[in-house]
């Protein structure tokens, strides 16, 4: 009889894949109410000898029904990634890393960016993303039914006279309003234009704008200070070079290129002399100040530095991307 009980408990536990049921085996075998204990309750109404010898083998069946219990209780809490109470813990094991995120590679542009400029005395501010005309247009030079509002294919947002900010700008005029010359910021943030995308083009895109007005700031300190921040960037032999452009904003208006590694111009900032009709906009008396401003495009700057060939991979969230930054 209790050859058959020891049997058919060792081929259960044999049987078990988890600690739930090799509880239940337990408890049905050595219980208070289990099986082999209620045999050996039985014996005491057996006469001396026959108890004597009886009872030594149920203990003895109990015993290995019991190792048997847990040795497999053992190989249960050891298996790897268990977090049973139950069981032991190997403190020398080496411990699971967790995945370590990083900084996009926009991020890590815009970062160092801020740095440059900061270290020639800009301070950092931002603006709004949702702007309204006034600061994105009209304070900028750029009347109503102006042709020149073309320039910015705008996504306006319906019934309300808001829309997604086309470029920095607007901190310009929004900056002024709130303080006197002399002034040096930067503004770093995300713009929108309502284009078709390409590999050079999105729909959003992070640009840099600069602002720096003073008694007597001319094309010669924009010059010295962009050709400084693009040798901290890109390395003391970057080639930049300046040309013509058309701002409502500025006057004179510029782009500055600068040169890859194919010996290509690439266009990457606009720029030029703060338009004294902006200045007068803003509040200030006119012909008093002077300064420069330029939009820098985040995207083309870590394009050209980390050799990137097409810009919808920023906003992709590819990992296999993003993971060699
Ligand atoms: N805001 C312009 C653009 O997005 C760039 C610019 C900024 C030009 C400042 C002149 C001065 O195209």
């Amino acid at each position: 009889m209790f050859n058959q009980i020891k049997e058919k408990a060792l081929k259960e536990i044999a049987q078990t894949k988890d600690l739930k049921k090799l509880e239940q085996i337990y408890r049905r075998y050595l219980g208070r109410k289990g099986e082999l204990t209620k045999v050996l309750r039985s014996l005491k109404d057996l006469p001396d000898k026959e108890r004597r010898e009886k009872g030594q083998l149920a203990n003895q069946f109990k015993k290995e029904i019991d190792e048997a219990i847990k040795t497999k209780d053992r190989e249960f809490s050891g298996q790897s990634g268990s977090a049973k109470g139950k069981g032991w813990i190997d403190v020398s094991a080496p411990g699971l890393r967790p995945p370590e995120g990083h900084p996009h590679p926009i991020s890590l542009a815009q970062r160092q960016v801020e740095d440059i400029f900061q270290s020639m005395g800009f301070s950092v501010v931002e603006g709004p993303e949702i702007e309204n005309e006034y600061y994105n247009f009209d304070a900028l030079n750029i009347p109503k039914d102006h042709p020149a509002r073309d320039l910015w294919d705008t996504f306006w947002l319906k019934d309300i006279d808001l829309l997604l900010r086309t470029h920095t700008s607007p901190m310009q005029a929004r900056y002024m309003e709130k303080h006197q010359p002399p002034l040096r910021i930067i503004v770093p943030g995300r713009c929108f234009r309502h284009e078709a995308t390409d590999a050079s083009h999105d729909v959003q895109f992070y640009q840099t704008e600069g602002l720096m007005v003073g008694r007597d700031i001319s094309m010669v300190h924009f010059k010295g200070i962009v050709e400084e921040f693009l040798k901290q960037f890109f390395g003391p032999e970057v080639k930049m070079r300046l040309r013509p452009g058309y701002f409502p904003f500025t006057e004179p208006s510029f782009e500055v290129d600068i040169k890859d590694k194919k010996k290509n111009w690439l266009e990457i900032m606009g720029a030029g002399m703060v338009h004294q009709n902006v200045f007068k906009e803003v509040g200030y008396p006119l012909r008093k100040w002077q300064g420069f401003a330029f939009g820098v495009g985040l995207e083309r700057l870590a394009m050209l530095k980390y050799k990137i060939d097409d810009i919808r991979l920023f906003y992709s969230g590819d990992l296999r991307f993003l993971n060699q930054f």
